[in-house]
């Protein structure tokens, strides 16, 4: 389903700068009545979900669907899934990021931090206070947001974002496999919620204290989720169907081949308990 990027380009030719040309070669129409939940310019957005349960492959799709161009993805886990998008360029050091801002034909510049720098929260964090500074008007995408976290806090530069995304025009899109190591703040500044399989205690429940109904709603099926828009008169997430996702990435995945009993109930260590980061 995804467009290469011949076509894209060829519909680029007539679009103004700033806008992405790549959402006029992708089919409008989302499945289901998931585009009530695409977030608006400045707007935040979050998807929750373990391991393996489709967060990314959304995510990614969602991002192909965002107008402006271009998107700055933290790509903290390396994640080989975002070198499918088109006109990307991968920056690995902050020199690179500027490189790949300065080419107009850029619509995504994946940031991938060395090792050492995704070690350090307060040295990611550094990079969104930046964002929100030097980069208006400019989307995020942040693969891991527990990485610009410490102790369960979020840094002043994701703490920005998520309070002046939207004076700054630059929508956020968060994502986590561990939202009990996200902080409430986040929660509260997000409109937009898309909610996979989730299994530990510990996240079923932060979830809860944010999501009406959550611990209600039926189990899901295998990458399908919730949407939820916190501003709306509806008391209870919608169901959405999967994303479409071609052969060759359902096949490239062996992590989410798990027993049923096993993805619907997991035991919690303390060492789940204990987010990752402190800081210094
Ligand atoms: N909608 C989908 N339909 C079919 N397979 C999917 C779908 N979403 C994800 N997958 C499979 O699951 C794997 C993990 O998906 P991913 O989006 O990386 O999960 P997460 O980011 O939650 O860990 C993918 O590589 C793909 O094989
Ligand atoms: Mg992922």
């Amino acid at each position: 389903m995804m467009a290469n990027s011949n076509s894209i380009r060829d519909s680029d030719s007539d679009s103004e700068a700033g806008s992405k040309g790549k959402q006029k070669a992708l089919e409008p129409t989302p499945p289901g009545t998931l585009s009530d939940y695409f977030p608006a310019k400045g707007e935040r957005a979050l998807s929750i979900g373990k391991t393996g349960s489709g967060k990314t492959l959304f995510n990614r799709w969602l991002l192909e669907r965002l107008p402006d161009s271009p998107t700055i993805i933290y790509d903290t886990k390396h994640d080989p899934k975002f070198d499918r998008l088109p006109h990307h360029h991968v920056a690995t050091t902050l020199d690179g990021v500027y490189e790949g801002l300065e080419n107009l034909a850029n619509d995504y510049i994946i940031v991938r931090p060395p090792p050492l720098y995704v070690a350090s929260p307060q040295a990611l964090d550094g990079l969104l206070l930046r964002h929100e500074n030097e980069w208006r008007g400019i989307d995020a995408y942040i693969d891991e947001l527990y990485h610009f976290h410490s102790g369960g806090r979020a840094g002043p530069g994701l703490s920005g974002l998520y309070t002046r995304g939207r004076s700054r025009g630059i929508t956020t899109i968060g994502s986590t496999q561990r939202p009990a190591w996200v902080s409430g703040f986040v929660f509260s500044e997000t409109q937009l919620f898309y909610l996979f399989r989730l299994t530990r205690e510990s996240d079923r429940k932060k979830v809860n204290d944010f999501i009406p109904n959550f611990s209600d709603l039926p189990a899901l099926k295998r990458f399908g989720f919730y949407a939820h828009r916190d501003d709306s008169e509806e008391e209870t997430p919608k169901l959405m169907e999967p994303i479409p996702v071609d052969e060759k990435e359902k096949l490239g995945y062996t992590d989410h081949l798990e027993t049923p009993e096993a993805a619907n109930s997991e035991t919690e260590t303390e060492a789940d308990q204990t987010p990752p980061n402190v800081w210094i």
